[in-house]
């Protein structure tokens, strides 16, 4: 933890884990620290990075006007899979925030990393620690195979629990607005504050020249090699379109059909009914293909219940929102 702190505060890259994913570390606030993010990942200029911050008493250096209903989150949902849009201040980077006057902020719930954070004393700025446009990495090992010889370190704390990014909130409009469906999921937010808007880019793919809130919903994401179908609606007619597909393709499923598919390559990624189990699978099982010579994939899906809606989510990006009811 201590080399891992000098590291980022000399400027460097360290690949840090967290409940959600693991994140690419820089230190938030140096805009040349923050550019080798950006290098490292082959990621556009103008998607921002979230700042990682041990607490909410860290606000105040990085936001401003902030509104109660942060507080009311963090006070329930740090350290957690919530980020929060809010305001910046001028000492946050137009590098960090893509020249937005927003900013991210999100304390993560991993001992190891608030550790670094907090022997760092800067707010780590991390976006997954993935190439950009591939599944986001939940292991030490996923982040290498990607990360390798482009970054300083990695802090291997084991695989991630949550397993999808965490749930982004604006906080800057009213009503407040979800802008990624995330680790935390919508129904808490509700409870939590009454009214919440969603935004168009979570349910569907975005019209040419569009603009979502959050920069990073515009590009395809996710994505395996082979294309991907995504196949909703109840589990056992999904599983029968699927199979009726043909032979030799991908096929992520529930653990029940998991059977149906013999000549397949399948990536079950929990019971239909577990959309925690899900949620800490997905990426894997996106990941997974690349390694086989499938040309096309097909996926069962969850509704969008609970965690089912960041789940849906990561499975329709991955797919460019090419998606098939039955
Ligand atoms: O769980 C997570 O959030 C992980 C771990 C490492 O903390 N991080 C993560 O970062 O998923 P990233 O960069 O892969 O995704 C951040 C998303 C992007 O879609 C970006 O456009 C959006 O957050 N975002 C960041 N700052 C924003 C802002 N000021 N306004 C709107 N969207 C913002
Ligand atoms: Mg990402």
């Amino acid at each position: 933890m201590d080399a891992a702190a000098a590291i980022l505060r000399a400027g460097g890259l360290v690949g840090i884990p967290t409940e959600t994913v693991y994140g690419l570390g820089a230190n938030g606030l140096n805009g040349e620290a923050v550019r080798r993010i950006f290098e490292a990942k082959g990621r556009p200029q103008d998607n921002p990075l979230i700042l990682h911050v041990p607490g909410a008493d860290w606000l105040e250096r990085y936001c401003r006007n902030i509104p109660a209903a942060a507080y009311t989150l963090a006070s329930r949902f740090w350290p957690g899979p919530l980020t929060m849009i809010l305001q910046r201040r001028s000492n946050v980077p137009n590098v960090t925030t893509g020249g937005l006057e927003t900013v991210g902020v999100r304390c993560p719930n991993h001992p190891l990393t608030l550790e670094v954070i907090r022997r760092a004393d800067i707010p780590v700025a991390a976006p997954s620690g993935n190439t950009s446009g591939r599944p986001s990495p939940t292991c030490a090992q996923h982040m290498w195979e990607d990360m390798e010889g482009k970054i300083d370190a990695i802090l291997d704390g084991g695989p991630c629990g949550v397993g999808v990014e965490s749930t982004i909130i604006d906080l800057t409009c009213r009503p407040p607005r979800l802008l990624r469906p995330g680790g935390l999921p919508l129904e808490a937010l509700r409870d939590a504050l009454g009214e919440v808007d969603v935004d168009k880019a979570v349910e569907r793919g975005l019209a040419p020249g569009e603009k979502p809130k959050a920069p990073g919903m515009k590009y395809r994401h996710y994505a395996p090699r082979a294309p991907v179908t995504v196949v909703t609606g109840d589990p056992v007619r999904s599983a029968r379109y699927i199979r009726r597909q043909g032979r030799g393709m991908g096929v992520i499923c529930f653990d029940e059909y998991a059977e149906l598919f013999p000549d397949c390559v399948v990536e079950p990624i929990g019971p239909a009914g577990d959309k925690a189990e899900q949620a800490r699978r997905v990426f894997d099982a996106l990941r997974a293909f690349d390694a086989t010579d499938v040309r096309e994939i097909y996926a069962q899906c969850p509704d969008e219940g609970g965690l089912g809606l960041a789940v849906a989510n990561r499975l329709k990006k991955a797919a460019g929102f090419h998606v098939v009811e039955v």
